[in-house]
């Protein structure tokens, strides 16, 4: 981050540089970049980090690292960035969020890299579709980043991985466990929190709110619902909540070793994976987002993932349960998919409360049906 003395100075001298604006999902990764989110990243990938992320996994000097964080530029405008060059990075509001040294110019070999990070190449996948639609070439190197000065209504609940470092210590919290969503709090995930929650000090609710699919619940919707959800049915001395405003990548097994590394970052010593974690559609199978984790070491990785099996409401044992703790079949348990979740709320059918708090779902009919 630029520290605030000297960001006067360097907006001044960026204005001269070339500017080269950033689509929503570049902005989100600058940001993080800045905050240390993504650690140990400091810039965009050169050639080698890239080639390395997308082959092994791990970054050219052997750190873990799973999803490739790159600057994709269009042809036209490559030609005309030299190496060496600083840059300005600009937001699509015609704001400079970073200065950027452009140390490396390659050009990706962008099937390869959707068959390698998405496990598919069809373009009908939302993070292989992003891929392909975004430059062809990509720019690497260091950058350094100004404050997010936006303010907005996720303002008060953003933090740094600093802060939320230094709140989990004050709060006396040794173990806290992270939670990624980019989805309402339902009754499953309440549950798999829950059960992590009793064996750890504190809970960090970690909702992705960036860059999303169009037909996830929207971000400020689901601000709303996690508010309610934490007053109703949390403990307020044992759960921190905070957003999380990366974009979406939809890489199922890949991001969910992405965002376990943010969340060591944050300063998590565990990481829920449940079930087709960040999956979309049936490009992943369900517990690919665990299984990857086989190729780390929990040490070498800094975080300890804890898996959970599909979690549901079971009517013969009255509570959530998995089919390691539930001997009934299909039949008595209660599951709704998220696209019939957002149908029925768009027709005015509220989600049972075997599904969803009813709190949660009163949040939601409000914007479908409005909507
Ligand atoms: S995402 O960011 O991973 O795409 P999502 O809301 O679908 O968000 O899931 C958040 C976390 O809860 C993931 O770890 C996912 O595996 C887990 N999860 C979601 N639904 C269930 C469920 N019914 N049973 C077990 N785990 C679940």
């Amino acid at each position: 981050m630029i520290p605030t003395e000297t960001q006067e100075a360097r907006r001044q001298a960026l204005a001269s540089k070339r500017k080269v604006v950033l689509d929503d999902v570049a902005v989100s990764d600058v940001y993080q970049i800045g905050i240390g989110a993504f650690t140990p990243l400091t810039g965009f990938m050169s050639e080698a980090d890239y080639k390395s992320v997308v082959d092994t996994m791990h970054l050219a000097n052997g750190a873990i690292w799973s999803i490739p964080v790159t600057l994709p530029v269009t042809e036209d405008l490559a030609k005309e960035i030299a190496i060496g060059e600083e840059i300005a990075l600009v937001r699509p509001d015609g704001v400079i969020c970073a200065a950027m040294r452009v140390e490396h110019m390659y050009r990706p070999d962008l099937t390869y890299e959707a068959k390698q990070v998405y496990r598919t190449t069809e373009d009908a996948h939302p993070g292989v579709k992003r891929l392909y639609e975004r430059g062809s070439v990509y720019l690497g190197g260091p950058v350094e980043v100004f404050e997010d000065e936006r303010v907005d209504e996720f303002t008060d609940y953003f933090f740094t991985p600093e802060q939320t470092r230094k709140i989990f210590a004050e709060k006396g919290w040794k173990t806290i466990v992270g939670f990624q969503t980019r989805n309402p709090v339902h009754r499953a995930h309440e549950y798999i929190q829950k059960i992590a929650l009793e064996g750890v000090d504190g809970l960090f609710l970690n909702p992705l709110v960036g860059p999303t699919k169009s037909d996830d619940v929207p971000a400020d919707v689901r601000l709303r619902a996690y508010q309610t959800i934490l007053k109703h049915y949390y403990p307020q001395d044992r759960t921190f909540f905070g957003v999380y405003k990366a974009a979406m990548r939809y890489a199922g097994p890949r991001e969910a070793v992405m965002h376990a590394l943010v969340r060591r970052n944050f300063g998590c010593t565990h990481f829920i994976v449940g079930r087709d974690h960040a999956g979309v559609g049936d490009y992943y199978g369900t517990y690919d987002a665990q299984h990857i984790f086989s190729n780390f070491d929990t040490r070498e990785l800094g975080i300890t993932p804890l898996f959970f099996d599909n979690a549901f409401y079971c009517k013969k044992c009255q509570g959530m349960a998995t089919a390691k703790t539930c001997p009934h079949g299909d039949d008595d348990h209660v599951t709704l998919s998220g696209t019939k979740v957002r149908a029925m709320l768009r027709e005015g059918i509220a989600p049972p409360p075997e599904f969803s708090r009813p709190e949660v779902v009163e949040v939601l009919m409000e914007y479908y049906t409005k909507s």
